[in-house]
């Protein structure tokens, strides 16, 4: 899929640092006591547990900033005056408050066809294995855990239709993530403009159509066609949790997800996705991810592929 995305200038930098972070050293605790709406150390250290807890996600000292201006929103939101108040406010509303934290402390940071290389294995080796395999039942299954705003199962989806063999077939892709607004995102299917920059205008054009609604051109965005749409199903869903599917996946891609967990977290997560997927199935995570001193059920492929040996 080497034409599809030429260059990976399409990032979505979704509740990323603002400009005039970058040289900030962040290394150590920063004293956030005398801003605007004061978070003490006790504070912080109640979201990073609870973020933990909840989340499987570390927080590290050098997130503080980020963190800080993710939670002021809320804090503003529910008219709140500091970090202490909205600690209680979230502990003692945990059914009302629990989804907005977590949707405020997770990074969804993705884009269509991230990690070009997945996708041609994928394309080369992974589809023509699966063909053979299951020329019977004809189904495929794909998870895409930790989907974000839908830019992975998307780009699965073209990389499975564009390789003219799913006539006929049931080829079915899950997607899911914890956080609900990008779930909703994904399930609505409407991108900027932007995002598109070094895809493929061929491939853009097949599976995408115009739904600017008379605004300004850089404001247009792109809706994925229904063709696509309906092989994907988007599911909120915590990877920490109990997990509702029943049959087994031929592939998961859990990219950039686990780089966040502690290493027994991705130990639990990585012996249950062996146990989800079929024999020989496939795995990928995230460039910067390894499986390494986590789990021996998978072969490295190289790449950060891995297939489930046992
Ligand atoms: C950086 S994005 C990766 C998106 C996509 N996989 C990619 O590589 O482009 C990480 C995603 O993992 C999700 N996530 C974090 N913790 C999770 C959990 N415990 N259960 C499910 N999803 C989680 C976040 O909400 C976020 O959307």
């Amino acid at each position: 899929m080497s034409s599809v995305a030429k260059k990976k200038t399409n990032v979505v930098k979704n509740k990323t640092k603002g400009p005039g972070l970058k040289n900030r050293d962040t290394s150590g605790p920063v004293d956030f006591s005398h801003r605007e709406f004061p978070m003490l150390d006790k504070d912080f250290k109640f979201i990073q547990d609870m973020a933990l807890k909840q989340t499987g996600i570390t927080l590290s000292h050098h997130k503080q900033e980020m963190i800080y201006s993710r939670i002021v929103r809320r804090i503003r939101a529910l008219k709140l005056r500091n970090f202490s108040e909205y600690c209680r406010y979230l502990s003692q509303n945990m059914g009302l408050e629990l989804g907005e934290f977590t949707n405020a402390i997770t990074t969804n940071l993705t884009y269509f066809f991230r990690e070009e290389h997945h996708f041609e294995f994928l394309k080369k080796t992974v589809i023509p294995e699966i063909r053979n395999k299951n020329a019977k039942t004809k189904k495929v299954r794909i998870w895409s855990a930790g989907c974000s705003t839908g830019e992975e199962p998307y780009s699965l989806a073209i990389t499975l239709t564009n390789a003219r063999w799913t006539s006929g077939w049931d080829v079915k892709i899950l997607a899911t993530d914890l956080d609900t607004n990008v779930i909703a995102h994904g399930r609505r299917g409407l991108y900027d403009i932007g995002r598109f920059d070094g895809m493929d205008p061929e491939v853009q054009k097949k599976w995408f159509a115009s739904s600017n609604n008379g605004d300004s051109q850089s404001d247009e965005k792109l809706a994925v066609k229904p063709s696509l749409k309906e092989m994907i199903a988007f599911k909120q869903l915590n990877l920490l949790e109990s997990w509702p599917m029943r049959g087994k996946f031929d592939v998961i891609f859990c990219r950039n997800v686990v780089i966040y967990f502690s290493k027994e977290t991705q130990r639990v997560l990585f012996e249950r996705y062996a146990e989800m997927l079929s024999p020989n199935g496939y795995l990928f995570i995230g460039h910067s991810e390894s499986l390494h001193g986590v789990t021996d059920r998978f072969e490295t492929l190289g790449g950060t592929i891995y297939r489930k040996t046992h």
